[in-house]
């Protein structure tokens, strides 16, 4: 874990990073002549506007912000900033970095700091050989008297639920199955302080949910639900939101196989929308926010073993609606068909789902944001809208016309699982509010859930996409 504390002075040799509009050496940064003429040297040219500098060992960073940048731009380059010294402060082996803001917004320490702390995150326990390379960064002091503790307190829980977010997509099948899955999240309940509840393969058949059970017919290991509830005293809803989850543990595509090449080996990620409901909970409820939320999260794997689901296989939801299954790969609607009409007892006010949907979300925008799509009212898209743009987890909104359940007719049930070749993040959503009652957003983060090579603060591998989203929306309530 990084800490991020607020401090009062810079401590003596402490590494610095300077947040200003303009450079001017002051004392209370404690540099050398010689290092501060090099730093003035350095920004006579008008398009440099970061200085990396070093004096015996210790190093002093230099950000120039331009006050007239719109805020949200300028957080998110001071966040990518913050990887780039991160990554410098680990290199020489510092423990250590002080930020101090010599700008008119707070927020620019936040986003500073926040940056390092995301990019101080590392997946290496199981790879003893590189103990010699593991990150030395452990605290991030902050020396800005605007920063309220309770600000600072909220900025170490969530950058805390990211990691656990990030470790738990991260973390194979073989480590992690639903049951794993399942017990991370009654851990994090303890942790935090919110209910957990988790229905084990009998219960889920007590309960019809038939699209759970089929897509695991194919695996050795049982499925898992869980529920997560956090409701504080004073909440400010009186109808619950919930979240829910797609947790497909391993996405095999079940007997519609993937091909191995490219598209199999990443799919330990096709839970990455679980993590970030459990992850959220975690925040949410250790930041004792005042909300009402519930957490569920249908959990299996997708393998082609045993009696697995075969493509023409016509499945009874837990809702008494049929589906002609045309293809075991598009099994995350399987599972979260059932969990949305679960949602439908708590007369939500609002329900928001997170999946790595759909190959089609990733084709259409990449993993620069999340493809979101919904009935619910205005009002809710556009503050979930301002959290993304906010927390740089932008959402890119696709229509959702009635229109397209016309490609998911089916002559011998109610629906099929699949629409045409196009369109397909928007066929997804449109079959999951199939099975809602209440206003709704789904949201489809194949594209941004899980990056193979390095993408700034975000990492390489797990990102925990959907964690700052979410916790911003509710801090915002
Ligand atoms: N888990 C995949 C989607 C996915 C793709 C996630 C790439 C992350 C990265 C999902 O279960 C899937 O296989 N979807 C199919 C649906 C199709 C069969 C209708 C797809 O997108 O190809
Ligand atoms: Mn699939
Ligand atoms: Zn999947």
């Amino acid at each position: 874990m990084t800490t991020l504390k607020k401090t009062n002075s810079v401590p003596k040799g402490s590494n610095l990073a300077i947040i200003t509009e303009k450079w001017k050496n002051k004392p209370n940064y404690n540099l050398p002549n010689d290092l501060a003429d090099y730093i003035a040297k350095q920004l006579t040219d008008p398009e440099k506007k970061f200085v990396s500098a070093d004096h015996l060992g210790r190093q002093v960073f230099v950000i120039l912000v331009d006050p007239k940048k719109e805020a949200n731009a300028s957080h998110e380059g001071l966040r990518k900033n913050g990887c780039t010294i991160c990554d410098s402060v680990n290199a020489a082996k510092g423990k250590q970095i002080t930020i101090v803001n010599d700008t008119l917004k707070v927020s620019n320490s936040r986003a500073l700091a926040e940056g390092i702390a995301l990019a101080n995150y590392q997946f290496a326990h199981h790879k003893p050989s590189a103990k010699k390379n593991l990150n030395t960064l452990e605290t991030i002091l902050v020396s800005d008297t605007r920063f309220k503790n309770e600000q600072i307190a909220n900025l170490n829980i969530i950058v805390d639920a990211t990691y656990k977010a990030r470790d738990l997509v991260n973390e194979p099948v073989n480590v992690l199955n639903a049951e794993g899955l399942a017990n991370a999240f009654k851990t994090m309940g303890k942790q935090a302080g919110f209910n957990v509840e988790v229905f084990n393969k009998a219960k889920i058949q007590q309960l019809k949910m038939g699209g759970l059970l089929a897509v695991n017919w194919g695996s050795v290991d049982p499925p898992t639900f869980t529920v997560m509830e956090y409701k504080p005293q004073g909440a400010k809803n009186k109808k619950p939101y919930v979240l829910v989850g797609k947790g497909v543990v391993y996405d095999t595509g079940g007997l519609s196989l993937k091909p191995t090449l490219n598209s199999m080996d990443l799919m330990k990620c096709d839970m990455a929308g679980g993590a970030a409901v459990g992850c959220t909970m975690y925040a949410i409820a250790k930041a004792k926010l005042k909300v009402h939320v519930i957490g569920l999260v249908p959990a299996t794997d997708n393998r082609p073993g045993f009696n697995a689901f075969a493509p023409g296989d016509i499945i009874t939801m837990m809702d008494g609606s049929t589906v002609e299954m045309l293809n075991s790969d598009a099994e995350g609607r399987m599972i979260l068909a059932d969990a949305l009409h679960y949602a439908k007892k708590y007369s939500p006010e609002l329900t928001i789902d997170l999946a790595t949907l759909t190959g089609a979300a990733a084709a259409a925008i990449g993993q620069y944001g999340i493809v979101a799509m919904g009935n619910a009212p205005e009002k809710h898209k556009s503050k979930l809208k301002e959290s993304g743009n906010r927390v740089h987890e932008r959402l890119a909104e696709f229509p959702f016309w009635d229109d397209y359940y016309e490609l998911m007719k089916s002559d011998i049930a109610d629906m099929k699982n699949i629409g045409g070749p196009y369109g397909g993040s928007i066929t997804a959503g449109k079959f999951l509010e199939k099975f809602t009652n209440y206003p709704y957003i789904h949201l489809d983060i194949a594209g941004p859930a899980f990056v193979t090579s390095k993408d700034s603060y975000r990492g390489k591998g797990g990102t925990g996409v959907g964690v700052r989203l979410l916790f911003d929306f509710f801090a915002n309530k």
